[in-house]
């Protein structure tokens, strides 16, 4: 994969695509991890004396201009860690973005407007996205994409832009996701441990399916492990889960079954009487959960089996919490976890996805991991084996 420092910037106006999805609390940014990544690309590029454009997406805007998305907060923290100013243009194409593009200098940095202000970014096919890649691609000389967490999104300016810039290349941050996943998950050390956490079943029972053949112990916890205790035949009480996906729950536990890999729920949990309680009501057992209990946390006895799991690991590879661990109340379980793993010196441990982020920052335990990717989304694909079209788009673009 041809790299930023194997390309001659000097004077060259590039355009980089990166990942900025950053939590906001009105417009104060809660976690700037994402911007902090991309910045060793950025510094390189403007001590080269390349004028730099960035472009990025923010939230869910679906096509309309939403002020409460822009990038201004993204902008001015940018700004902040760069120690340069860094104007924000009132869109990302049309004729003013394209005068702005142009007076931009060497050592300058021009941030474009939320890419999802506009429909045709997320596009399903090439002809929904038009020609938007295209008017990105000619604001600048070079396309850089140093964007992980959106490498699974066929959008314009992850699959469009390479097709019509003269020259592309990968940043840094790309590049360091791109080798070390591929590497460290080519021959991985095994037992190989897949913790898989997080709200929402849907998104992951197809990369639970696919990583049964691959890995030696999948524990599943948080809400979408409701879903399977609820599967098993047990009553959840008032909780989250997915009653359309317990068929598949179902299919998945035999796989496992069937294949020799070992699939781990919860056996007890900490519940409480509504989610929005700041306080546990009590613990029970995957049997016996009250009619009227929201499951929170896992309990002890799972904590206690889940770190015995990962004591054995040479690889251990997670991605969501095991819990609503941003109430200090059920915690525990996401946090006994990720001290588990960060206690070992022995194995590989790779964590992804923001909140599992969020719980490792929390933790204090970021210098104990192997490795924290930026992606959520992308770095599950990633590890599940799929080629992703960031690097599809970017393999093409190098063959002109
Ligand atoms: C992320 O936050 O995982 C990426 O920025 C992708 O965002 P998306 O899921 O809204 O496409």
């Amino acid at each position: 994969m041809k790299s930023i420092d194997q390309l001659d910037i000097a004077g060259k106006k590039l355009l980089f695509r990166v990942d900025y999805n950053v939590p906001l609390d009105g417009d104060i940014i809660t976690d700037d991890n994402r911007i902090r990544a991309s910045i060793p690309t950025l510094r390189y590029a403007l001590d080269n004396d390349a004028a730099v454009i960035v472009c990025a997406h923010l939230g869910k805007p679906k096509g309309k201009v939403c002020p409460e998305l822009s990038l201004a907060p993204v902008a001015r923290r940018l700004g902040e860690l760069l120690g340069v100013s860094v104007a924000l243009a009132p869109d990302c194409i049309g004729p003013e973005v394209v005068s702005l593009a142009a007076e931009l200098q060497g050592g300058q940095v021009l941030m474009l407007e939320n890419l999802r202000f506009h429909a045709q970014e997320q596009g399903k096919t090439k002809a929904d996205r038009g020609d938007f890649g295209k008017q990105l691609a000619e604001l600048a000389d070079v396309y850089v994409n140093d964007a992980f967490g959106v490498a699974h999104r066929a959008n314009a300016s992850v699959v469009d832009i390479p097709e019509y810039a003269p020259d592309c290349c990968a940043g840094f941050l790309l590049k360091k996701e791109w080798e070390y996943l591929g590497e460290a998950l080519k021959n991985p050390g095994r037992p190989y441990v897949a913790v898989s956490g997080g709200a929402k079943v849907s998104s992951k029972l197809g990369v639970l399916n696919n990583l049964l053949g691959k890995v030696d112990h999948i524990i599943i916890g948080g809400a979408m492990a409701n879903t399977f205790v609820a599967a098993q035949g047990h009553g959840v009480g008032n909780s989250l889960y997915e009653k359309d996906l317990m068929e598949e729950a179902v299919a998945i536990m035999e796989k496992a079954e069937s294949i020799g890999s070992k699939l781990h729920l919860p056996v007890d949990f900490v519940y409480a009487d509504s989610i929005e309680s700041d306080s546990a009501s009590g613990m029970c057992t995957a049997s016996a959960i009250p009619d009227d209990a929201v499951l929170l946390d896992i309990g002890p006895e799972s904590i206690k089996a889940f770190c015995k799991v990962i004591d054995s690991a040479k690889t251990v590879m997670w991605n969501g919490p095991m819990g609503f661990f941003e109430k200090e109340a059920f915690a525990e379980g996401s946090l006994a976890l990720c001290r588990a793993m960060a206690a070992k010196d022995d194995a590989l441990t790779i964590v992804g996805g923001g909140d599992t982020d969020a719980v490792v920052h929390r933790a204090s335990l970021e210098d104990r991991f192997s490795f924290i990717s930026t992606g959520g989304g992308s770095f599950l694909e990633f590890i599940e084996g799929k080629e992703l079209p960031a690097f599809t788009a970017l393999k093409e673009c190098l063959k002109k």
